[in-house]
C-alpha cells in the first residue's frame, strides 16, 4: 500500500523502471529492458499485440489519465502513500495522483528534506550544526500531522550500523564534511547522516509517526554489506526508541530471514516485501517472502508496490505480490502450517489489515468507492471475494405442477434490492401445468395480478456443481502437481523413479473427479486458488423463495407458507414436529443418434444394487455427495436402482421445511451434475412405460423437544409405535386417497403406482412390506419390535413437496384429533388379499375425484390454493388423456 512517487515518461525506452532512491543520473530511471512476462502483462491488460513497441503505442494513444487510471483500477490499490523526495524531471503532485485511488497520503523522507534546508540557505559557510537542526527541526514538525510517516534511506548513504550515541561535535564535523562537498548537497556522512536520523526518530515518536528504513537491495552501487538489518541493533536496543514504529522496507533481501527475525523479536519492527516484487525472479520473490514469513508475526509484514515512474509499475507489483503471496500460502496451507481461514486472514493482514493499523489508514469507508476494475484478470480478486465473485443469484419457486423455476438477477441487484424486496411475478405462477405456461382454466388464476417472490436468505447458497467444476478441472492440475512433486521425490531419493514416472503418466491420463483423487491439503490449496486469486472461479448462487401478495403479506398460494401453515397447527395443538426423509430415484439417461435422431438411452443395463452400475457412475454420484454435503444435506446411503440407468440417493430426515427445501436441491444438484457429465438425470415417475418406476419415498416421524414420539416409548403397544404415532399415520391412511393429487401430480404417476412393483397400490400398511403404500420401518439401530418411522410410497419426483408434506400432515392431524387407529397391517402381497383391500385410486382423475370428496384439505390447505391445485391436476388429466405421447417429454422438466 505503500508507494513512492509515480510520474510519467512517454518514452519507450523506460517502460518498467524501478524504484530509484537517489536521483536518477539520466532523466529516466535506468532498468530499460521489461521482461517479457511484464510485457506479457502490460499488454494484456492495454489489450495491445505482444511487442514493446505496440505495448508502447497503446499508452500513448490512451494518454496519461486513461493509461493511469487503467492501471491503478486493475491494480486495486486502496492507498498510494508518495514519497515525494525522489528527484525526477517531471512530477506531478500527489493531488493528482487521487483521481485515481480513493485515498493518498504523503510520506516524508528526512534526508531530502535536510538536503533542501541546506541547499535553500545557500551560503554555506553560515551553516552551524545549531542553526541546521533549528530549522530541521521545525521543518519536520509543521508537516508532522500532514505526512502518514518519515522515511530514511541512511542505509544507502552510510549504511544501517547506525550511531545513536553520535556527539554533537562528530556531527557538526560532518555537517561541514558535506557543506564542503560541493554542489548538488549529498548527505552521505555517517556523522551527520546519522544524527538527523536520531533526531527525526525523536520527532517522528512524539508525534506517534512511523519511520520507514530502507533496508537490503536498491541502487546497483550500495555497499551492501551495510545495508543488512542487524546493523540497526543498537537503535533497536536503545532505549529512547523501544515505543517507535520501524518497518523495514524491500524485504531487506537478501536479508529477508534477518529482518524476520528482527520482527520476531522487536515489537517496533514491522516488515514491507515492496520491490523484492516484481524485480526478483518468480522464485526469488517466493522464497524471500517465505524467509520473511520464516519467524516473522504475520501481523507485521505487509506490502508495498515499490511502483514509481509508470503506473504501470504499480500494477505489476500488485498483481506479482498477488501470486506470489497467494504460492506461499497455498504451500503453507498444504504443509499444515495454516488452515485455510488462516491463510485467508494472513492475504488480507498483509495485503490491506496490517498497513491499515501500522499508517493509522481509515480507508474503511473509502474503499467502498473503489469502482470495479476494466481489466478482466483482477475482476474477481477481491478481498471481499466471497460475494464478490458471484455474478448471479436464482431466485427459485416450486410451482403447483411441482416444476423448479427461477428467475435470475445479477448480484448486484440482488445485494442492492431483490434480497429484501423481491422479484415480481404474475400470479398465473401457481396456475400453470406441466405442460402448459399459462393458468390451467379451473385453477382461479389469471394473467392478471402481480406477486413478489422474496427470498428466503437463510436457504441461499452457491451453486455447488459449479464449483465443482472448477474443482474437477483444478483437482487435475493439483494432482499433477503433486505427482510431480512425488517423482521428484523418488528421484531425489535414488530409488523408483522409473515407478514414479509411471504413476505421473497414469494419473495425468485419468480423468479426475473431484474427492476421489484429492487429499485435504489439495482440498485446501484449491480453496485459497479460489479465495485469493479468484482462478476463474465465477459463482452463482441460488435461493428459495416465498410468495407475497403485498410487503409483508404472504400470498395464500405459496406453497412453503402452505407447509408452515399445517405444521404450525400441528405444532400449536399437539406440540409435534414432523421430520422428514426423502429417498430420491432418478434414471441416468444418455443421449444416442437412432437413425439420424437423438434420443435418449438408459445410461446402463445393470440390476437392482449393481455394483458395476454404482461403479460407472460413481464419479457422478461422488459429485453429487460433495455437492450436498456443502449444501450440509446429508446423504445416508446411495445404489443403483432395479431400472436400467436408475440410482437411488436417501437423505438422511431432518425437520419437514428444511427437508423438504433440501429435497429441491438435491433435485437440482444431481439434474445439473448429471448434465455437466453430458447426461440428463430425471425423476419422471414412469418415464418407460416398460421399466421400473421412480419414487421419491418419504419418511416420516414425529418429535417433540427432540425427542421421536412416533415410536413406542415401551413394548406394550400394539405395532412397536405410539399411540401418537398411530393416530397420525392412520390419518394418512384414512385421507391417502385424496394425498395423492398432491404427491402424485401427474397421470404418469400412476403409471407407477401398479401392483407388484414396490409402490403401494392398495389402501393398506404393513410392516417392512415394501408392496403396502404406507410401511412402518424399523430400520437398523431400532430395538426389535419397536418402529422409528413410516415410509409413504406414493409420493414421486414430480410432487411439489411443500404441498406433498403439507397434505400428509394435514391427515395426521385429523388423526390425532379424530384418535384414529390403525387397522390390521398387511403381511405379504396385497395383490393376494386384493378381495378385502381397497385399491388406490389408478389415475389421477380418481385421485382428484377422492379429494374433491374430501373436505379435511380445504380448510388446512386453504381454498383458493386448493382450487388452484385441483385446476391444474384437471388440466393434466384432460391434456395427457388427449396427447398419449406427451408422457415422454416430462424427462424434459423432472
Ligand atoms: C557568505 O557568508 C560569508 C560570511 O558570513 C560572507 O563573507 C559572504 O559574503 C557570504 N556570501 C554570500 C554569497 O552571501
Ligand atoms: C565525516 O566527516 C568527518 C569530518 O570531516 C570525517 O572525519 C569523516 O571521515 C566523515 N565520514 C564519512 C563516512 O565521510
Ligand atoms: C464485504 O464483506 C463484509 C462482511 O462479509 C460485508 O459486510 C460488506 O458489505 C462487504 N462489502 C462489499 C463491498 O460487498
Ligand atoms: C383414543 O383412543 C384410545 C383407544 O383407541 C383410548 O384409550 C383413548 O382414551 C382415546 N383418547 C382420546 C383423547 O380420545
Ligand atoms: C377466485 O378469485 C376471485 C378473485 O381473486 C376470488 O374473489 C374468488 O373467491 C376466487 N374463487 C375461488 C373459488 O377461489
Amino acid at each position: 500500500m505503500r508507494m513512492p512517487i509515480t510520474l510519467w515518461h512517454l518514452t519507450p525506452l523506460s517502460l518498467f523502471s524501478t524504484a530509484s532512491p537517489k536521483p536518477p543520473a539520466t532523466p529516466y530511471p535506468t532498468y530499460p529492458i521489461p521482461s517479457t512476462s511484464s510485457l506479457k502483462e502490460i499488454a494484456q491488460l492495454y489489450g495491445s499485440s505482444l511487442s514493446l513497441h505496440a505495448v508502447q503505442e497503446s499508452r500513448q494513444r490512451f494518454g496519461l489519465e486513461s493509461s493511469s487510471a487503467i492501471c491503478f483500477k486493475a491494480a486495486k490499490i486502496s492507498v498510494l502513500l508518495i514519497d515525494d523526495g525522489i528527484e525526477l524531471d517531471k512530477k506531478l503532485d500527489i493531488k493528482w495522483h487521487e483521481s485515481f485511488v480513493p485515498t493518498v497520503g504523503r510520506i516524508l523522507r528526512v534526508e531530502h528534506v535536510a538536503e533542501k534546508i541546506l541547499e535553500k540557505g545557500s551560503n554555506r559557510t553560515t551553516w552551524t550544526l545549531g542553526s541546521f537542526m533549528e530549522i530541521f527541526t521545525e521543518e519536520l514538525k509543521s508537516v508532522a500531522d500532514k505526512v502518514l510517516a518519515f522515511k530514511s534511506i541512511v542505509a544507502y548513504r552510510s549504511g544501517l550500523a547506525i550511531n545513536t550515541e553520535v556527539t554533537e561535535k562528530e556531527a557538526e564535523e560532518g555537517l561541514s564534511d558535506v557543506l564542503s562537498a560541493g554542489n548538488p548537497i549529498r548527505i552521505s556522512n555517517k556523522s551527520f547522516i546519522d544524527y538527523i536520523f536520531v533526531h527525526a526518530l525523536k520527532v517522528a515518536q512524539s508525534y506517534d509517526l512511523p519511520m520507514q528504513i530502507h533496508t537490503g537491495f536498491g541502487d546497483k552501487d550500495l555497499d551492501l554489506r551495510l545495508v543488512n538489518p542487524l546493523h540497526l541493533r543498537n537503535l533497536l536496543e536503545d532505549k529512547r526508541f523501544l515505543k517507535s514504529r520501524l518497518v523495514l522496507l524491500h524485504a531487506s533481501y537478501p536479508f529477508s530471514k534477518e529482518a524476520s527475525y528482527l520482527a520476531s523479536v522487536y515489537p517496533q519492527v514491522y516488515l514491507d516485501f515492496g520491490l523484492a516484487i516484481p524485480k526478483l525472479s518468480f522464485h526469488g520473490m517466493i522464497s524471500s517472502v517465505k524467509e520473511l514469513l520464516e519467524l516473522a508475526p504475520m501481523n507485521k509484514v505487509m506490502f508495498s508496490t515499490d511502483g514509481i515512474a509508470f503506473a504501470e509499475t504499480f500494477y505489476l507489483g500488485a498483481k506479482k505480490a498477488r501470486e506470489v503471496v497467494f504460492s506461499v500460502l497455498r504451500d503453507a496451507c498444504v504443509d499444515g502450517d495454516l488452515s485455510i481461514p488462516e491463510a485467508i486472514a494472513t492475504a488480507k493482514d498483509i495485503f490491506a489489515e496490517n498497513a491499515k493499523q501500522f499508517y493509522k489508514l481509515d480507508v474503511s469507508s473509502k474503499n467502498s468507492d473503489v469502482k470495479p476494475p476494466l481489466s478482466s484478470s483482477f475482476q474477481e480478486e477481491e478481498l471481499n471475494s466471497s460475494l464478490k465473485d458471484v455474478t448471479f443469484v436464482r431466485i427459485i419457486w416450486i410451482d403447483a405442477s411441482g416444476q423448479h423455476r427461477c428467475r435470475v438477477v445479477p448480484q448486484q441487484r440482488f445485494y442492492s434490492s431483490v434480497g429484501k424486496h423481491g422479484v415480481g411475478l404474475t400470479c398465473a405462477c401457481m396456475g400453470m401445468s406441466s405442460t402448459s405456461d399459462g393458468p390451467a382454466v379451473d385453477t382461479n388464476l389469471t394473467a392478471s395480478g402481480e406477486i413478489r417472490i422474496v427470498p428466503d436468505l437463510s436457504t441461499k447458497c452457491r451453486l455447488p456443481w459449479l464449483s465443482s467444476w472448477i474443482f474437477s478441472d483444478m483437482a487435475y492440475m493439483i494432482r499433477s502437481e503433486m505427482t510431480l512433486f512425488h517423482s521428484f521425490k523418488c528421484l531425489a531419493m535414488g530409488f523408483c523413479h522409473l515407478s514414479s514416472y509411471c504413476l505421473l503418466k497414469t494419473i495425468l491420463n485419468l480423468p479426475i473427479f473431484i474427492e476421489c483423487l484429492v487429499n485435504r491439503a489439495e482440498l485446501q490449496y484449491l480453496h485459497l486458488q479460489i479465495t485469493i486469486c479468484g482462478m476463474g472461479a465465477k459463482q452463482q448462487e441460488m435461493v428459495l423463495a416465498d410468495m407475497f401478495i403485498e410487503p409483508g403479506k404472504i400470498w395464500e398460494y405459496c406453497p412453503r407458507e402452505a407447509l408452515r401453515r399445517v405444521s404450525k397447527i400441528l405444532k400449536d395443538e399437539f406440540d409435534l414436529v414432523v421430520n422428514a426423509g426423502f429417498e430420491n430415484e432418478f434414471f441416468l439417461l444418455k443421449s444416442v443418434l437412432r437413425d439420424g435422431k437423438e434420443e435418449r438411452a438408459p445410461f446402463d443395463r445393470t440390476s437392482y444394487c449393481s455394483t458395476a452400475a454404482f461403479d460407472a457412475a460413481s464419479p457422478i454420484l461422488e459429485e453429487v455427495f460433495a455437492s450436498l454435503q456443502s449444501l450440509n444435506i446429508i446423504v445416508e446411503q446411495l445404489h443403483a436402482e432395479a431400472g436400467k440407468g436408475q440410482f437411488e440417493i436417501a437423505l438422511k430426515y431432518t425437520d419437514c421445511s428444511r427437508a423438504a427445501d433440501g429435497l429441491i436441491f438435491t433435485r437440482e444438484v444431481i439434474r445439473a451434475v448429471a448434465r455437466k457429465h453430458g447426461l440428463l438425470a430425471t425423476f419422471v415417475p414412469k418415464y418407460a412405460l416398460d421399466d421400473i418406476g421412480s419414487g421419491s419415498h418419504v419418511h416420516i416421524s414425529l418429535s417433540r423437544n427432540g425427542e421421536n414420539i412416533f415410536m413406542a416409548s415401551d413394548g406394550s403397544s400394539r405395532y412397536g409405535m405410539s399411540k401418537i404415532g398411530e393416530a397420525f399415520m392412520a390419518g394418512v391412511l384414512n385421507h391417502l386417497p385424496s394425498i395423492l393429487p398432491f404427491t402424485a401430480p401427474l397421470p404418469n404417476s400412476y403409471d407407477r403406482i401398479q401392483p407388484n412393483t414396490w409402490s403401494g397400490a392398495y389402501l393398506c400398511w404393513g410392516k417392512e412390506n415394501k408392496e403396502a403404500p404406507l410401511r412402518a420401518a424399523s430400520p437398523p439401530g431400532v430395538a426389535h419390535g419397536f418402529v422409528s418411522n413410516f415410509e409413504i410410497k406414493t409420493f414421486d419426483g414430480c410432487a411439489n413437496p411443500y404441498l406433498g408434506l403439507a397434505s400428509i400432515i394435514t391427515a395426521g392431524i385429523d388423526g390425532l384429533r379424530r384418535n384414529l387407529s390403525l387397522p390390521e397391517p398387511v403381511d405379504g402381497d396385497p395383490e393376494i388379499l386384493k378381495e378385502n383391500l381397497q385399491r388406490l385410486p389408478v389415475s389421477l382423475a380418481e385421485s382428484v375425484e377422492a379429494l374433491e370428496k374430501d373436505t379435511l384439505f380445504r380448510d388446512m390447505i386453504g381454498e383458493k390454493l386448493l382450487v388452484a391445485i385441483k385446476g391444474v391436476r384437471k388440466a393434466e388429466v384432460k391434456y395427457y388423456s388427449e396427447n398419449k405421447e406427451a408422457y415422454k417429454d416430462l424427462i424434459y422438466k423432472y
